[in-house]
């Protein structure tokens, strides 16, 4: 069964899927920057400074993106020997064999709906504000889920179903627009540290661990800097969407490497350095409001740069659901094709070259959830769900290396097995951190995958079957 995955996803087998091969490394790392800058650095950081770390929030970044390196590192090495756009479902397939693979499909497919869901509610949100202040702000029964005493969340539902449009249109198209988007939103984090630069009063430095490391809040709440790590890891959830593209990059084995490091290092950069900024121009105590980067320049008087930095966090946070949505299509387009999902679902659109059935069934169930269900608190199971598949990705490098030493690996993670077990050191050491209702929502969610698999998946699988006779 292993082999059987290995040789159709070898090196060899990046051959023509249906997919349109057209993205080159700086499309991917754009990909990477799209999916990754977006509510984690914007909203969450305000939140993990003012109830988990203090100013040490920066310190909780640098911990988040070590973590994320070592996976990226993994990454990188299974994207560019084993390949294939089902990310880590297909690794784990090479690596661990199909029950594994199908629970961390079902897992990745998790963690991409319900963060752009998520992430469309906090789009919402902006979007509603800045209707608003042109005075055209809409009804609070369409703003807002059934539970939360409205109807629907229009805007949220109507930003997927816009987003699914460009996807289907074509990849290319879509990595156009996302980069003409990256591009205002890295505009709008220069526009800060420019003006943030000069307003800095290191008094705010100090406490510098009001929470310390690691402490219990109100409720048993696990507070402080190794818990506002996993918080904010949520601000790096997204580099890994780039291995979904390895079908549709022109040159896999160099580019997605590159991609996914590239990405992952710039944004670990501007994070350090915004939340280092952002907790030097304000009191760490006054960062607990869902914009604290642009609420942090109009307490300081800068309204010009405040509105600018919202207009960037709607583009922002759409480039984020976008790369996002895309990477869901592909893992369930990779698990279609390997018959644990309806294959029905794996056809490409002749003309488009898209997966246009995938691409719509994902948005309209996407653009629901986003409607009708206020997200808060799921945001943190998309952090559980993301580090498990972290873990087994980095101890897949280490399978795949005593199982099939002479694979051929373009990209080698250094020093043997050191990275890989740093990052499921690191990475199972974030997930620990997070609070127990986390655990037992992901623990529910991997039940409902278990049924699913044996009901469904188990008799359909095309690759299975032969490792079984
Ligand atoms: N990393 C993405 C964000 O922060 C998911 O919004």
């Amino acid at each position: 069964m292993n082999l059987l995955r290995t040789k159709a996803a070898s090196p060899n087998a990046f051959c023509d899927t249906g997919l349109k091969r057209c993205l080159d490394a700086f499309d991917l790392t754009f990909m990477g920057i799209g999916a990754i800058i977006g509510t984690g650095i914007f909203v969450l950081t305000g939140i993990a400074a003012a109830e988990y770390s203090g100013p040490a929030v920066v310190v909780s970044f640098i911990l988040a993106g070590l973590a994320s390196t070592f996976a990226a590192l993994a990454y990188a090495e299974l994207a560019a020997s084993v390949g294939g756009s089902g990310s880590a479902y297909g690794y784990s397939y090479a690596a661990f064999g199909e029950i594994i693979a199908w629970m961390v499909g079902w897992d990745l497919i998790l963690e991409y709906a319900v963060s752009v869901a998520a992430v469309a509610n906090g789009w919402s949100g902006y979007f509603e504000n800045a209707l608003t202040a042109i005075g055209l702000g809409l009804p609070a029964l369409l703003t807002k889920a059934p539970s939360a005493g409205g109807l629907i969340n229009l805007p949220a539902t109507l930003i997927i179903l816009m987003l699914m449009i460009l996807l289907i249109i074509g990849v290319r198209e879509s990595a156009r627009v996302n980069v003409v988007m990256v591009f205002v939103k890295l505009l709008t984090i220069t526009v800060f540290i420019a003006v943030a630069g000069f307003n800095v009063h290191p008094d705010n430095w100090t406490p510098f661990i009001p929470f310390g490391w690691f402490e219990h809040g109100t409720n048993d709440r696990p507070i402080g800097i190794l818990a506002g790590a996993s918080i904010v890891f949520f601000a790096y959830v997204g580099f890994d969407a780039v291995s979904t593209a390895v079908e549709e990059a022109r040159n896999p084995q160099r580019d997605v490497p590159i991609g996914i490091i590239a990405s992952l290092v710039i944004c670990t950069i501007i994070y350090i350095v915004v939340s280092g900024l952002l907790t030097g121009i304000v009191s760490y105590t006054k960062l607990n409001v869902s914009s604290p980067v642009a609420y942090s320049l109009q307490l300081l008087g800068y309204n010009w740069a405040s509105a600018l930095v919202a207009t960037g966090v709607i583009t922002g946070l759409t480039t984020v659901m976008l790369v996002l949505y895309y990477a869901l299509t592909r893992i369930i387009f990779a698990m279609s094709r390997d018959g644990l999902l309806s294959t029905k679902l794996a056809t490409v659109h002749p003309k488009t070259q898209t997966p246009v059935r995938i691409i719509i069934g994902a948005g309209i169930a996407i653009s629901l959830i986003a409607g009708l269900v206020p997200l808060g608190e799921l945001a943190e199971l998309v952090n559980i769900g993301t580090l498990a598949a972290f873990v087994l990705v980095c101890l897949g490098v280490i399978v795949l290396r005593m199982r099939q030493p002479d694979l051929p690996r373009p990209f080698k993670n250094p020093f043997g097995y050191t990275l890989p077990i740093l990052g499921i050191i690191s990475c199972g050491a974030l997930m620990a951190f997070l609070p127990v209702i986390t655990w037992l929502r992901f623990i529910v969610w991997l039940a409902i995958g278990m049924v699913i698999y044996f009901a469904y998946s188990y008799q359909h699988s095309h690759l299975a079957p032969a490792s079984r006779s």
